[in-house]
């Protein structure tokens, strides 16, 4: 399999207009080919379209961090896949675990978003945490097999090629304590595992999966050398050019 490295910068609603701007001032021109290392940064809505002209001449591609399930029509305050994919975004992050606990997000909505991303176009990163039977378990880093089987429903064998899917441990996101390695691995590979189930070995070979949950450029190493763990997710460290960059140099 030749999975090509994937880094993902999750600013969250950190970061204002002027704060975009010098980021990606800092980081273009210093981004290796996206055959080489795949670079995203996922952002509030406002900021994206500047963000794509921003890197129109760069490899960073510009990830939304949420999307509505309807490509248009009455849905006040939501983001439209279409409107996503028009102004230039290439990837949404679909069911992060801030939107699962804040806002209610389902694996039935999770599900609806994937879909509706990959039918216009754009590459869903479905975030998949622990079962919540398993959340008050501090340290166990079990993903939810349910989860990723139900964001899947209905994904075809040509779409789940554009698809990624990344493991955040609950208690590993913003807390300073990310999984160890191994731990990682083993929740990539069940993951991975449960891609061969509900496609094929080969499929689930040329599936990207991430992990995210407190990676910084000291312990981003040991998690990209694990065999099926092919980029990070990266909240906090991530605000930061110099370290985005560092964990890009990682992944080559
Ligand atoms: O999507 C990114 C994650 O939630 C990780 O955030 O790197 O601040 O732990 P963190």
């Amino acid at each position: 399999a030749s999975r090509i490295p994937f880094v993902v910068a999750n600013w969250k609603i950190n970061k204002l207009h002027a704060d975009v701007a010098e980021f990606l001032d800092k980081v273009n021109g210093k981004v290796p080919a996206e055959n080489v290392v795949e670079t995203g940064i996922a952002a509030q809505d406002l900021f994206l379209s500047d963000m794509v002209r921003a890197t129109a001449q760069s490899p960073i591609h510009i990830v939304a961090e949420n999307v509505h399930w309807e490509d248009s029509g009455a849905y006040t305050g939501e983001t439209s896949p279409k409107a996503l994919k028009d102004i230039g975004a290439k990837y949404v992050l679909i069911g992060h675990f801030e939107r699962r606990k804040f806002f209610n997000e389902t694996d039935s909505t999770v599900n609806l978003k994937v879909t509706a991303a990959l039918r216009n176009g754009l590459r869903p990163i479905i975030d998949v945490d622990e079962d919540m039977s398993t959340y008050a378990q501090f340290m166990d880093a079990e993903p939810s097999v349910a989860q990723v089987a139900a964001a899947l429903a209905g994904v075809s064998v040509d779409q789940i090629r554009n698809v990624t899917l990344a493991y955040e441990p609950t208690w590993a996101i913003g807390s300073g304590e990310a999984a160890s390695a191994v731990q990682a691995q083993k929740a990539a590979h069940l993951i991975r595992q449960t891609l061969a189930k509900l496609y094929s070995p080969v499929i689930a070979e040329q599936v990207r999966v991430l992990y995210g949950g407190s990676v910084t450029p000291d312990n981003a190493r040991e998690i990209m050398l694990q065999k099926d763990i092919d980029g990070v997710l990266v909240g906090t460290s991530a605000l930061d050019p110099e370290k985005f960059l560092q964990l890009v140099a990682i992944a080559q």
